[in-house]
């Protein structure tokens, strides 16, 4: 890894900086698609920090959710797994290669995949990769739910406009419909949540991503 991901996640300790915002945003998002249904939930999370997006919320769901969180950083690992502890939820965190998919190719197809703080670390190509990947990787109507800033620094885009644009359209190109798309007038991240009714049964490859900054 070339970044320092700790140093990243101290910005959530002011909880009016953008990361928090977009914090907030996730789960609230995580929260309505957890909301739309009824019955178990099988969700996973690539590059899941210390899972602060997800654990929160899966504590306050009325569904019963199977959680596997996937993080390289092994303090971070550790931190989901007190997290989860503390907040009473049982959660399956691995600490590992998220762009391998047989870290976690055990748990599929889920209902919901979390790419958040992904994107913006991978190739176009990447991130193409990864959307027709997780057509394989969801269960019939299974929800993304990614993230993307605008102006990041040494942003591995080759696009010119708002890369967050590029990424809806890819998710819209590989059969996915919008639920939701957030773009702050006053922050750089946004969030969306995309929905797929019929998934692929292409196969996936071996790897999705590599993170390039
Ligand atoms: C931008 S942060 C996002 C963390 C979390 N999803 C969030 O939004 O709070 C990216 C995370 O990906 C982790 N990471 C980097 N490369 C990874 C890889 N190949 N597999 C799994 N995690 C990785 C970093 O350690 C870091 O915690």
């Amino acid at each position: 890894m070339t970044r320092d991901w700790h140093a990243w996640h101290e910005e959530y300790a002011d909880p009016a900086s953008s990361l928090s915002r977009r914090l907030e945003e996730v789960r609230i998002q995580l929260a309505a698609v957890l909301e739309r249904g009824t019955g178990p939930v099988r969700l996973l999370s690539l590059c899941s920090g210390d899972g602060r997006d997800t654990i929160p919320v899966v504590a306050g769901a009325e569904r019963d959710v199977v959680v596997t969180l996937v993080e390289l950083d092994e303090e971070l690992a550790a931190a989901a797994v007190v997290g989860a502890a503390s907040a009473g939820i049982a959660a399956d965190v691995r600490t590992g290669d998220a762009g391998v998919a047989t870290t976690w190719s055990d748990v599929l197809p889920v209902d919901v995949l979390m790419l958040c703080g992904v994107f913006g670390n991978v190739t176009d190509a990447a991130v193409k990769g990864t959307v027709a990947a997780a057509r394989s990787m969801l269960a019939p109507g299974g929800s993304v739910i990614w993230t993307r800033g605008n102006r990041v620094p040494d942003d591995p885009t080759g696009h010119l406009d708002d890369p967050a644009e590029q990424v809806r359209r890819v998710f819209l190109a590989a059969g996915f419909e919008e639920v939701a798309f957030v773009r702050p007038a006053d922050a750089s991240y946004r969030v969306g949540v995309a929905r797929l009714a019929e998934p692929s049964a292409e196969p996936i490859p071996d790897r999705l991503f590599t993170f390039v900054r």
